[in-house]
């Protein structure tokens, strides 16, 4: 990597793409990797669609709404299809992610516009798949059996910095635990976890680049495991020790966890390493242990709030945050009290609520006790409502703090920084503290919904969206 900027570029880009991402951090993740692919094959990003030879649309099939979105974004894309027809510059329009994984060949039987959908296990193949595309539409969905991450070349300094000082690493992917309301299993496939010599690689090259924090990535994180050079057997607590120790890292993060992958190397790297950052995201779904076995979670309400005690024991100042699912088959009021009180017994820093979606080939859709739509809403209202009061009452308390913000991006005015804090709050700061990339000591004077305010900066207006459902395009992983 070192030579990187020295080197002459393989191919001057000539043609352009445009990446649309729906859905969770990995999606993220994967549209830059697919940006990364296609630069190298002389695809230049753009962040306008007219302006792109390429759109490819990154999709998410974890609610009924996300996937739905693809056919009416599909609806449109095609007009600028028809426009740019019989030009020198004829639009390929691709689908690729979850949706792509589940409905393949399906895609272009609705939307004869598309061209190609490549699934989430053979991205690395675009390139070639764009060309093959030319001389008709192109599926694959296949569960390549080649690592894809053996296939993409390490991000180039100059793309990494494009992106900022914090990045996403993919660490595992896939999920083996089948709860019955959710399609990963099926879009993502089995659970997969990369080499620990491919992860160092890659941070390496990302810190290289002015990377300060890293967020590992994966549908079970927590579940990654792996064998260092003497053979020994490591879980995520061991590969963060020795992310810890790569020279020029600051912080370091991870989602999603399950609980019952919540292992002692990995709280007890919440003890032990000061630059993993004070932050849980533990989904736990549901309080009732009634609907908890009938989501096939594999755990009780009990062994979740043990789990948090132990955490909370091994690094006091940790913030808990979570998923919850109302309205999943078979729930009483009696179930959804059971939510609204392990919600109140975390006291969580920030959550995220859905009304359960019926998902085709998932268990939970056959199921006969479906909830009607109106009991839903009423119920995730309700629990909105006090998640909301938590995330408040949570941001509030920092309030006369000082604390450490990793300087990211300009605010709304010139003079102003946002920053994130250890707790995953944003921190609205005056430019004289820093520069990007420097972690600062900020006095927090005021706190909104979703947001933190250091002392010399301006109020900003109050955040449009309700912070309980602020993610509800991009979910968590
Ligand atoms: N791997 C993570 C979650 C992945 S999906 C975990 O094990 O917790 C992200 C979130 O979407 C889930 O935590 C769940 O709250 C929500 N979700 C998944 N399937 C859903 C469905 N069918 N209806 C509503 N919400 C769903
Ligand atoms: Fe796997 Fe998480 Fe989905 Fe459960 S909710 S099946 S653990 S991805
Ligand atoms: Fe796939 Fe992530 Fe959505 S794994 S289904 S894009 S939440």
């Amino acid at each position: 990597m070192q030579n990187d900027t020295k080197k002459p570029e393989p191919q001057a880009p000539t043609k352009k793409v445009f990446i649309k991402t729906w859905g969770c951090q990995m999606n993220v993740y994967d549209s830059t990797r697919m940006s990364d692919a296609l630069e190298a094959d002389g695809y230049a990003p753009t962040t306008t669609m007219e302006d792109a030879d390429l759109v490819l649309l990154n999709t998410c099939h974890i609610r009924e709404k996300a996937a739905e979105k693809v056919y009416s974004n599909l609806g449109r894309i095609r007009q600028l299809k028809e426009t740019r027809a019989g030009t020198d510059r004829p639009l390929t329009i691709g689908v690729t992610g979850c949706v792509a994984q589940a409905e393949g060949q399906e895609i272009i039987r609705r939307e004869r516009a598309v061209d190609l959908v490549v699934g989430p296990q053979t991205y690395h193949r675009l390139p070639e798949i764009v060309t093959r595309s030319k001389s008709g539409p192109q599926v694959d969905t296949e569960y390549a059996v080649e690592d894809k991450f053996e296939h993409l070349a390490l991000p180039k300094k100059r793309q990494v910095q494009a992106r900022g000082v914090t990045a996403f690493l993919t660490v595992q992917e896939g999920c083996d635990k089948f709860c019955t309301f959710c399609v990963v299993p099926y879009t993502r496939g089995a659970e997969v976890s990369r080499p620990l010599a491919q992860i160092l690689d890659e941070a390496r090259a990302l810190i290289d680049a002015g990377v300060r924090e890293i967020t590992l990535l994966g549908q079970n994180v927590n579940a990654w495991h792996g064998v260092d050079g003497t053979g020994r057997e490591l879980g995520l607590g061991h590969l963060l020790h020795h992310l810890a120790a790569l020279p020029g890292i600051a912080r370091l993060r991870y989602v999603t966890s399950h609980p019952r992958d919540m292992a002692d190397d990995l709280i007890e790297a919440h003890r032990d390493l000061d630059c993993l950052m004070p932050y849980l995201h533990l989904p736990v779904q549901a309080g009732s242990d009634k609907i908890l076995k009938s989501m096939n979670r594999g755990h009780t309400s009990a062994d979740y709030l043990s789990i948090i005690n132990r955490v909370r024991e091994a690094r006091p100042d940790i913030a808990i945050s979570g998923d919850m699912i109302v309205g999943f088959p078979g729930e009483t009021d009696d179930d959804f009290e059971a939510t609204m009180e392990i919600v109140r017994q975390t006291n969580y820093a920030a959550c995220y609520s859905f009304k359960y979606s019926m998902r085709p080939g998932t268990p939970g859709a056959e199921m006969t006790d479906q909830v009607d739509e109106a009991v839903k809403t009423e119920r995730l209202a309700r629990l909105q409502a006090l998640l909301s009061d938590q995330q408040k009452a949570f941001n509030a308390a920092c309030i006369g703090k000082t604390i450490d913000v990793l300087i990211e991006k300009p605010g709304r005015t010139e003079d102003q920084w946002i920053g994130r804090s250890p707790w995953l709050q944003s921190v609205v700061m005056p430019r004289t503290l820093g520069a990007i990339g420097d972690i600062v000591s900020v006095d927090v004077i005021a706190a909104q919904a979703n947001s933190l305010m250091g002392a010399g900066a301006q109020l900003a207006p109050p955040a449009s969206h309700n912070s309980t459902s602020q993610n509800m395009e991009t979910a968590t992983l």
